[in-house]
């Protein structure tokens, strides 16, 4: 059976930040989108479509408009239970917050309990796919991946990797993470919506010779993807430098190991130096902007704009739960808040590209998910723009969609997203909470 959705349709034509907004996208007022199993196969005018697929099961969402499913580039699953914790900085966050709360992943049990809560949060959020750092443990992947086979969700993530500088129930060594890297990606690696990333936390917590490991590993399976963490904060470089004195700088420490190229995912990357930044660039990395974590954990401010204009790839990403939201609406308002402290606001098209397309790019899935084109997997988040009244009475005042999707994405929560499809499914429908909250 095919499934039409109608309403206010956004596919994009070509990068915003490259070419004008208004050409980037095709908006389609009277639109609709057709699905068969589970991919998208034409997307245009409701009467074009409707002609085409007279027999297909339609589904009217009105004037709510149907956008990429969201992408959540960089976030830590086993932190769900320690969002919003107060007070600390990135070292000591991680020693007071997280690694206690990582440590109880040991429990297959309580993994699980965390991945289905997680996924909860994600959907009611419009995100569709999301790439993940686990633990150190095994059974924390396969709550992971067990959740969102289940959910027919993509998703990626992986083991974390650390041998060093963390409490010793969490510390792997350079042969058991590599060797049980390697057994979950014969696992879980390509099977059904599910791709494993190589995960070493990042410089301070792998020795020399477990960077090596995953070097090696990486060699061996280069089909994944490679994610870390980088130039977070001013304390963490320092003591980078101090940890690995022969290199010449942070990027250096990943570049020498082999952890450096096209599919690396820099998280963070807020405070490269001009050689790090081209040479991420020159190497086809990608570099994850976590905009609520950046001033949550009170790290710094990336300079988005220029990057992008020097050509760097670019995703946004919650970094649960250093980050502070699961909304990616909110995610996208602290990208345009610390734009706005540069001097560089953002528009409404460049955060939602970096929420869709340009995330899906930077994960090597520009080819499958970020669009509403025919051959993508049918991932599709559907915005209520008038999702409350003050939204409501704010977006009559717009004379452009953009201007309208603006309120949301600054005003808009939980309340906004009226229902996500996934693979051709709907996994999540908002309680309609307003008059204009109804389905049609
Ligand atoms: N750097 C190393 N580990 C982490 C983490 O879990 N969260 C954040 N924000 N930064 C990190
Ligand atoms: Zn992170």
């Amino acid at each position: 059976m095919r499934t039409l959705l109608l309403g206010r349709t956004l596919s994009w034509q070509g990068d915003p930040f490259i070419i004008d907004p208004d050409d980037a996208v095709s908006i389609e007022t009277d639109g609709a989108v057709l699905i068969d199993h589970g991919t998208i196969i034409a997307a245009g005018p409701r009467a074009e479509l409707a002609r085409l697929a007279p027999d297909a099961n339609a589904i009217d969402f009105g004037r709510r408009l149907l956008v990429p499913g969201f992408v959540d580039a960089h976030a830590h699953y086993p932190q769900t239970g320690i969002i919003a914790s107060w007070g600390r900085r990135l070292i000591d966050w991680l020693n007071c917050h997280t690694f206690p709360e990582e440590e109880r992943f040991s429990d297959a049990a309580h993994a699980a309990r965390i991945a289905a809560l997680y996924f909860d949060q994600n959907l009611a959020n419009g995100i569709t796919t999301c790439c993940n750092f686990c633990t150190i443990h095994p059974q924390s992947v396969e709550a992971y991946f067990r959740e969102a086979e289940r959910r027919g969700l993509r998703a990626l993530g992986g083991k974390v990797c650390m041998d060093r500088n963390a409490p010793p129930g969490l510390r792997d060594t350079p042969i058991s993470a590599y060797d049980e890297s390697k057994k979950l990606i014969d696992r879980w690696h390509g099977r059904e919506r599910l791709s494993y990333v190589m995960s070493p936390r990042f410089a301070p917590t792998s020795s020399p010779e477990q960077l090596d490991m995953i070097g090696q590993l990486w060699r061996e399976r280069p089909d994944c993807l490679l994610q870390t963490h980088i130039s977070e904060q001013h304390e963490e470089i320092a003591w980078v430098g101090e940890l690995f004195p022969d290199h010449r700088d942070y990027l250096d420490v990943y570049d020498s190991f082999g952890l450096l190229r096209d599919g690396t995912l820099l998280g963070h990357a807020i405070h490269l130096t001009a050689r790090e930044e081209a040479r991420a660039r020159e190497a086809g990395a990608a570099i994850i902007h976590c905009p609520t974590s950046n001033t949550f954990i009170g790290s710094g401010l990336l300079e988005l704009a220029r990057l992008k204009a020097d050509g760097h790839r670019i995703a946004l990403a919650t970094d649960i739960g250093g980050g502070s939201s699961f909304s990616m609406l909110r995610t996208m308002a602290a990208a345009y808040e610390i734009g706005q402290l540069a001097n560089s606001p953002l528009h409404p098209a460049h955060l939602l590209w970096l929420a869709t397309a340009g995330a899906a790019d930077a994960l090597g899935l520009g080819h499958v998910i970020g669009n509403l084109v025919p051959g993508m997997e049918a991932d599709i988040t559907i915005l209520d723009l008038q999702s409350t009244e003050l939204i409501a009475r704010r977006a009559a005042r717009s004379s452009t969609v953009w201007d309208e999707l603006f309120a949301t994405i600054i005003l808009g929560d939980e309340r906004a997203i009226a229902s996500v499809w996934s693979g051709g499914r709907e996994v999540h429908m908002a309680t309609p909470t307003t008059a204009a909250g109804e389905r049609h």
